[in-house]
């Protein structure tokens, strides 16, 4: 029963060092496979799903070497399957990237359906839509995407929904098509951006990466490469609000400002300062936070990975906020957690309307997904009281060492496995 055990009411001050970022590090693995040839990654992080990807691109023949914790180098000269369908693969959303890889690669690929957060239905229907333009066949038989092709020729798609997964696997389908493809309306998130840096680094031609419009003219052949992963922005994002919620002063280290301007204008607007360095950020909380509106958007609009964390630190500000969800349509599961530490929320179909309270009380909650597991953590640091966070293994899909990290802040929270650990940990904190 691995849970946190956290004691509230420390303000969080110090310096946090932000890791690479999982939702760029997946697909760069993923696209490890485009090549023959030796790939060296740097700055990769050691969480869940992660981990989870690099055993089933094991199963299917890729040697990978764990050079220290954080670099990974990957050889898939010797790939043996062209099919992915072990156990843990299914319960990661990212399973699906490695369809794009294998296929711009091999013509082929069959690989179990995709998992992930509960979050809303997340079809894939623009992912099979980009594969059939390239010219592959795709059925769904027995769980599985199966997708095969003569040849893969480029092609004009354009994207019906802004999706990244979509983005990312047809950007790399289309690598090694013969021609050129264009991907209208393209997601332009950090991590669409690090992927086609990385493909590029390959021997790759990919242009426009980071707008709506993406240009991919074919290659013969990828190569090896050396790269490192671009910080975590959802990471960042989460200890940027963790200083907010606890009245604190972090400052996060080893990120790229750019990637957190929404956030950081949505910390200024609810009254914290952030000063901004080349590589860091700083964020105090000494006023008391002020209500505002958010809705979360496709980047550079506010991200849906950080709409838990900012509920959290709007049902401790002043006044009324409303918080509108357009990415997923079940993103508000943890308010029902969040009420039973005295929040008094409200939410309507994709809106939460929140009347601010002045603290919330601690409470044994559960996470029910990766970053509202976290922003609960948020929420029972700042919190008056004792309080467990149950189902942390959704939060370790994500963060590194995420309660190591608070406490390095000043965080009175444990790792706890028993009963015992609890009562140890209740009884040290008195
Ligand atoms: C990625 O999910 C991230 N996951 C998510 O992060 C993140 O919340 C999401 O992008 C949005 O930023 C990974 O990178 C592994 P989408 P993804 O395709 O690719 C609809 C986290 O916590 N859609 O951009 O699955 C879809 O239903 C996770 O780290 C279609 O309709 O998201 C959603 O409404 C959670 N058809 C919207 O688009 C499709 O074919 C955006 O989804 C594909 C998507």
């Amino acid at each position: 029963m691995e849970q946190y055990a956290i004691k509230g009411g420390n303000p969080l001050v110090g310096e946090v060092e932000i890791g690479g970022a999982k939702n760029a590090a997946l697909p760069i693995l993923a696209a490890s496979v485009m090549t023959d040839e030796t790939v060296y990654i740097e700055n990769m992080p050691d969480v869940r799903d992660t981990n989870v990807l690099l055993s089933a691109m094991e199963n299917i023949g890729v040697i990978v070497k764990r050079t220290d914790r954080h670099k990974v180098t990957l050889n898939a000269s010797n790939i043996s399957e062209l099919v992915v369908e072990d156990e843990n693969i299914k319960k990661i959303r990212a399973s699906y990237y490695l369809i794009g890889a294998l296929l711009g690669k091999y013509k082929h690929a069959e690989v179990a359906l995709p998992g992930g957060c509960d979050i809303g239905c997340r079809a894939i229907d623009q992912h099979i839509k980009g594969f059939r333009a390239l010219g592959a066949d795709v059925k769904i038989e027995h769980g599985l995407i199966k997708t095969q092709a003569e040849h893969l020729r480029g092609s004009h798609i354009y994207m019906d929904v802004v999706s990244v997964g979509a983005t990312i696997n047809i950007m790399m389908a289309a690598v090694m098509a013969e021609g050129t493809t264009i991907i209208e309306n393209s997601a332009k998130e950090p991590h669409v951006v690090d992927l086609a840096n990385f493909l590029n680094s390959m021997g790759a031609n990919i242009k426009g990466a980071g707008t709506d419009v993406i240009r991919i003219k074919g290659v013969s052949h990828l190569h090896g490469t050396e790269y490192a992963v671009i910080p975590d922005q959802i990471e960042a994002g989460t200890f940027m609000f963790a200083a907010a919620v606890t009245k604190g002063d972090v400052t996060v280290k080893n990120v790229i400002p750019k990637h957190l301007e929404s956030i950081t204008a949505k910390l200024l607007e609810i009254g914290c300062e952030v000063e901004e360095a080349d590589d860091c950020v700083r964020v105090v909380a000494s006023k008391p936070l002020q209500h505002t509106q958010v809705k979360t958007l496709p980047y550079p609009g506010f991200p849906t990975d950080m709409q838990p964390q900012i509920t959290v630190a709007l049902g401790l500000s002043k006044g009324t906020s409303i918080v509108t969800e357009s990415i997923f349509e079940n993103r508000f599961k943890y308010v029902d957690e969040l009420t039973r530490m005295g929040a008094s929320i409200k939410v309507e179909g994709n809106t939460a309307i929140i009347d601010g309270v002045s603290r919330y009380t601690g409470a044994n909650i559960s996470a029910p997904d990766l970053r509202a597991g976290a922003a609960l953590v948020l929420a029972a640091m700042s919190a008056e009281g004792f309080s467990t966070v149950d189902d942390i293994r959704y939060i370790e899909r994500g963060y590194e060492d995420f309660h190591l990290k608070l406490q390095g802040l000043g965080a009175q929270i444990e790792l706890v496995e028993t009963e015992r650990d609890l009562q140890k940990f209740k009884l040290k904190i008195g």
